[in-house]
């Protein structure tokens, strides 16, 4: 079978591997598409703390079961399924209060053991979720970054009309944004340097703010009478927007912190305490979360379509992994074997 294996930093290629055995409570899955995404993009560049090559990447992914060895499980062959892709332990304190997502040793499919970019791969029965025929095989392929989005909206304190600020334009971003439209904002502010990202921001029905050429800050802060977003994601990553979400945001506001940073930033504890600020941050989802991005999908009430930009054959893998450094011309990328 093909497989796209991360081989060393800054090194991805198409590949022949056989197709791996299957072993007792695993499914052998027919990969239909798999999204590269960002934490991808951060194995790519060797600075990963868990992800070691030679590596079959690849972990927003669905397919078809070809073959299934688990007894118990009511999965068949020939199901469409998208795989939900954290492995957790069970036994600790957050696994047994039923947060797996902060499960104190989690491993990702795709990160810790081989992944979508493949024809096939085994994944543990557990971790399937079956796909609605109303879901597009692309979209099903959408079905965790979406998850993430839903996770995030739903541990902020957005209500019913607020104003909300998104820094950072990226497919996390802007599935936050589509999120938080459900969730009853009146007014979405997103700001990012990328025109073409902010061109499809707009398409979204968000404001769409370009950071070389205006501050969200002062945008914010004029269209809220000087009060500042009731809500604001931080989802670029960078020290200018963890500078920015602080100054964004109305007084005892609660700004919430999606990025994993390369490189730590500096908060201005001093600044948030005299507004009684605070900081929320989020990691992964829940299973809950899993399954209303499914049904979310299912019932029409998201369109993720706009946020993919290539779809490229697992031959052309390395392409895949240039278009994604390039945000310019880039959003969602997905390979199908
Ligand atoms: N919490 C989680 O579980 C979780 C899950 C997935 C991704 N993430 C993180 O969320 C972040 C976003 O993910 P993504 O896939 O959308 O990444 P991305 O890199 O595609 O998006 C980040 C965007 O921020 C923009 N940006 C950079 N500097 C900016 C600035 N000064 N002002 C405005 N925009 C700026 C970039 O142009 C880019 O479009 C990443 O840090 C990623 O690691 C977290
Ligand atoms: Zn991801
Ligand atoms: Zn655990």
């Amino acid at each position: 079978m093909k497989v796209g294996i991360y081989e060393a930093p800054e090194t991805v290629s198409c590949q022949q591997r056989e197709i791996p055995t299957l072993h007792e409570g695993e499914a052998l899955i027919r990969v239909s598409y798999a999204g590269i995404c960002g934490t991808d993009m951060m194995i790519y560049s060797g600075k990963h703390p868990r992800a070691k090559a030679p590596l079959i990447l690849g972990h927003e992914f669905a397919g078809t079961i070809e073959s299934i060895q688990d007894k118990a499980s009511t999965f068949k062959a020939g199901e469409r399924v998208v795989i939900e892709p954290l492995i957790t332990c069970g036994t600790c304190k957050p696994c047994q209060r039923g947060d797996q997502h902060v499960c104190s040793s989690l491993r990702y499919i795709g990160i810790d053991r081989d992944g979508g970019f493949a024809e096939f791969v085994t994944v543990p029965t557990g971790r399937l979720r079956r796909v609605p025929d109303e879901i597009s095989d692309q979209e099903a392929a959408m079905i965790e970054p979406l998850a993430v989005a839903i996770h995030t909206v739903k541990k902020s304190s957005i209500q019913v009309g607020d104003t909300v600020a998104i820094l950072g334009a990226g497919p996390i971003g802007l599935l936050i944004g589509l999120i938080a439209q459900q969730a009853g904002a009146s007014a979405i502010y997103i700001s990012d340097m990328s025109a073409y990202r902010l061109q499809v921001a707009q398409s979204m029905g968000f404001q769409a703010v370009h950071a070389g050429e205006a501050d969200i800050v002062e945008v914010v802060k004029q269209e809220t009478n000087g009060e500042g977003a009731d809500v604001v994601f931080e989802v670029a990553g960078s020290q200018i927007t963890a500078n920015q979400m602080i100054d964004a945001i109305k007084t005892q506001g609660e700004m919430v912190v999606v990025s994993v940073y390369k490189t730590a930033p500096t908060i201005d504890l001093a600044k948030m305490h005299f507004r009684e600020l605070s900081i929320r941050t989020t990691r992964c989802f829940s299973e809950d979360d899993f399954v209303k991005a499914i049904r979310m999908l299912k019932h029409k009430q998201v369109n993720v379509m706009p946020l993919i930009s290539h779809v490229l054959s697992l031959d052309h893998i390395e392409d895949a992994f240039n278009h994604m450094n390039n945000p310019n011309s880039s959003l969602k990328v997905l390979v199908h074997p």
